[in-house]
């Protein structure tokens, strides 16, 4: 039996881009090339995720802590974004792919936040592939600021506390109107999150790939996506062999 929860394709895929630094490391490389070499894997993966038929498809690029690295490789990290828009935005709306952005925009620089919200007004009505871009995110800053926009709403008397539940939570989170990722990936073989969705992963399947983000590939996607359909999603009740046995 097929459930919304047991599909065999995930709704929503997240992917914590990692090792293109290791990646150019290892062949005498600056950072840099590394990263360079990570974007075409995102063209690729972004791809790969549109023919599986994937809904969302989630992409870390730049977290709240990223800030800590030296300032020449963040100058890159944010001039990567920007060519990436530049090039990649006409054919990405041709091909019905709508873009959203998710992360602290505030504090982002003119020219960057008018970009990321120009990619998102362009493909405001597509209809194939979600690309989500991660983009200044840090889960804990995004729950924090949901915190406080719920708070303002208290304080001018247009809710109560007792009404504040996730739901009203999870509706003033970046993501609001997305389903959760069915599937988190880390490349690079790093198990952690660092401070991705944290809210979101509740029930996220998760899976750590050895392969440095440069080398993802659709091949290792899709081997991925294999891996996925074989998990047993409980989400807290009984396994969907044992609920049929149970005559549910
Ligand atoms: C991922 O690769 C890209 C970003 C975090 C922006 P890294 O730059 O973290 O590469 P490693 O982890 O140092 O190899
Ligand atoms: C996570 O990778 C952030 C992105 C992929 C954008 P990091 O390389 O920043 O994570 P840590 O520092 O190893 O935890
Ligand atoms: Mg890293």
């Amino acid at each position: 039996m097929s459930t919304a929860e047991n599909r065999a394709v995930p709704e929503h895929v997240a992917i914590i881009m990692d090792g293109n630094g290791r990646w150019a490391n290892a062949r005498g490389l600056p950072r840099t090339f590394g990263h360079r070499k990570g974007v075409e894997a995102v063209r690729e993966t972004v791809r790969a995720a549109a023919e599986a038929g994937i809904g969302y498809l989630t992409l870390f690029a730049f977290s709240s802590e990223n800030w800590r690295r030296p300032e020449a490789e963040i100058n890159d990290l944010f001039g990567l974004l920007k060519s990436f828009i530049r090039r990649d935005l006409a054919e990405l709306h041709r091909e019905n792919v709508r873009i959203r952005i998710i992360g602290d925009r505030a504090s982002l620089r003119d020219d960057i936040r008018s970009l990321l919200e120009e990619a998102e007004e362009t493909t405001r009505n597509n209809t194939s592939l979600t690309v989500v871009i991660a983009f200044n995110y840090g889960a804990r800053d995004e729950i924090a600021r949901a915190a406080a926009s719920l708070a303002a709403d208290v304080a001018a008397g247009r809710l109560q506390p007792s009404d504040i539940d996730a739901q009203r939570l999870n509706d003033r989170l970046d993501t609001a109107g997305m389903p959760d990722p069915d599937l988190i990936i880390r490349t690079s073989g790093e198990e952690r999150l660092s401070n991705f969705l944290l809210w979101q992963a509740a029930y996220s399947e998760l899976m750590f790939v050895p392969d440095l983000w440069p080398d993802f590939s659709r091949d290792v996607f899709f081997a991925a996506l294999e891996r996925f359909r074989a998990r047993d999603r409980r989400f807290g009740g009984l396994s969907s062999a044992k609920a049929a046995a149970n005559g549910a």
